[in-house]
């Protein structure tokens, strides 16, 4: 085995065995360099290029890079038992349950974890129906729940849903944000509702407020479950440590993943009430996962629960992103013709340029300059700002002066 060296090398690797379009792609946006290091909110490629990463690979480095306390626990599973037998009790997977249970609202109680936000997904979509009997689930256009073949299904884009039709039958799209149109696709046969409490990949969008309280009230009147998908918003990335806090609102299935491991492992979690998860009590295999709530995945994830606590990292993303968003204003007041609209919630951002054109120019100037973005997956005017929960108010001047300076370029 020889090691790719040479710049361009690794790209020529993805184009002979990963993914040619990928590897096109890449090569046009100047991205040649793998990344070698991550420390914080700074993340070095092969050439010594340092980026200040203003995206946390879609929201998973909510704690920064490498976060000591999170690989300290992991180091320490993993001199000791990293994987799990399958046969004997795990105590982190244990305590993890627990603490979940005890930091999520309500009574949300009982955990399943799994290796991937679409498997969590995956997974609820299963229990809801196993809980309530029934097949129809309402999910909402311009949703993003994963790639797999039922997370497809209550995905809310055709460009990813078309060539793989035929998908799981019994499942109803709906424009997101408007309870009345829910109110018309929920019946006594739907299973479940699964929404986003704010659409990430949609484009950072927000439902108009009390959304989120009406659709549990909807859910609780026809006797279907709520799944929310925070698998985006969770984990101190809204202001709250879970965005469906902000309303008030209880989920019967609350989905977690991304920045549960605290960027360090991959996890993710499906966190319920009680009357949802009456099939294990009649099957205790009726789900499963190999990996699934692995001893170091679970002892990153109660790391990173802890730091989020003592760091009171929730309260301070929402703090430092109403001063970005404010400053996002600004820029939108003085390039009308370029920027439609700013929005968000939190450390959870968008930027809607007013054509396709503009926000490519100022995407690729932001990465030349050194700041790592880019776009929600199902709207590719809206160019997203997700940066760590750490970050400090310097690099968010930082990143205003670097953006006002691209605006500026653009505008002449
Ligand atoms: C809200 C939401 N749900 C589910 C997923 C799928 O997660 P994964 O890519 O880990 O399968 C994503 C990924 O972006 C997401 O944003």
């Amino acid at each position: 085995m020889s090691e790719a060296t040479n710049t361009g090398d690794v790209l020529e690797l993805y184009r002979k065995h990963l993914n040619p379009g990928m590897a096109l792609l890449l090569r046009l946006m100047g991205l040649e360099n793998p990344a070698v290091e991550g420390e914080g909110m700074v993340v070095r490629d092969t050439a010594g290029k340092e980026y200040l990463d203003f995206l946390a690979g879609y929201g998973v480095f909510n704690l920064g890079h490498r976060h000591p306390r999170v690989v300290a626990a992991v180091k320490d599973q993993l001199e000791r038992l990293p994987l799990s037998t399958k046969v004997l009790p795990d105590e982190s997977t244990a305590l993890l349950a627990r603490c979940l249970a005890e930091v999520t609202p309500g009574d949300l109680q009982y955990c399943f974890f799994a290796n991937s936000g679409a498997e969590a997904v995956e997974g609820a979509l299963k229990l809801a129906r196993l809980a309530t009997g029934r097949q129809k689930v309402v999910a909402t256009f311009g949703a993003f729940h994963g790639k797999t073949l039922g997370a497809l299904s209550v995905t809310g884009r055709d460009i990813f849903r078309s060539p793989c039709l035929p998908l799981l039958p019994w499942v109803v799209h709906v424009p997101f944000g408007e309870v009345e149109a829910a109110a018309e696709a929920v019946d006594e046969d739907t299973a479940a509702v699964i929404v986003e409490p704010l659409q990430g990949e949609g484009g950072i969008l927000l439902p108009p407020w009390g959304y989120l309280r009406e659709l549990r009230t909807l859910c609780d009147r026809k006797g279907a479950a709520l799944i929310l998908d925070e698998v985006q918003t969770g984990m101190g990335r809204t202001g709250y440590l879970f965005a469906c806090e902000a309303e008030g609102v209880v989920p019967d299935l609350l989905l977690l993943g991304k920045a549960l491991g605290g960027g360090v492992m991959p996890v993710a979690a499906i966190v319920a009430r009680p009357w949802v998860w009456r099939a294990f009590s009649d099957n205790p295999f009726i789900h499963t996962s190999t990996f699934g709530g692995n001893p170091l995945a679970c002892r990153a994830a109660l790391a990173t629960l802890e730091v989020l606590a003592e760091e009171n990292l929730s309260a301070s993303a929402g703090e430092k992103g109403a001063y970005f968003l404010a400053r996002l204003a600004e820029l939108r007041q003085q390039y009308p013709d370029i920027v439609a609209e700013v929005r968000g919630r939190g450390l959870m951002l968008g930027v809607e340029f007013t054509d396709e054109g503009s926000g490519g120019f100022v995407l690729a100037g932001l990465l030349q300059r050194g700041f790592l973005v880019a776009y929600t997956l199902n709207n590719t005017r809206v160019m997203r700002i997700e940066p760590p929960l750490i970050i400090d108010y310097r690099e968010i001047d930082l990143f205003f002066q670097a953006l006002t300076d691209i605006l500026a370029e653009l505008a002449r």
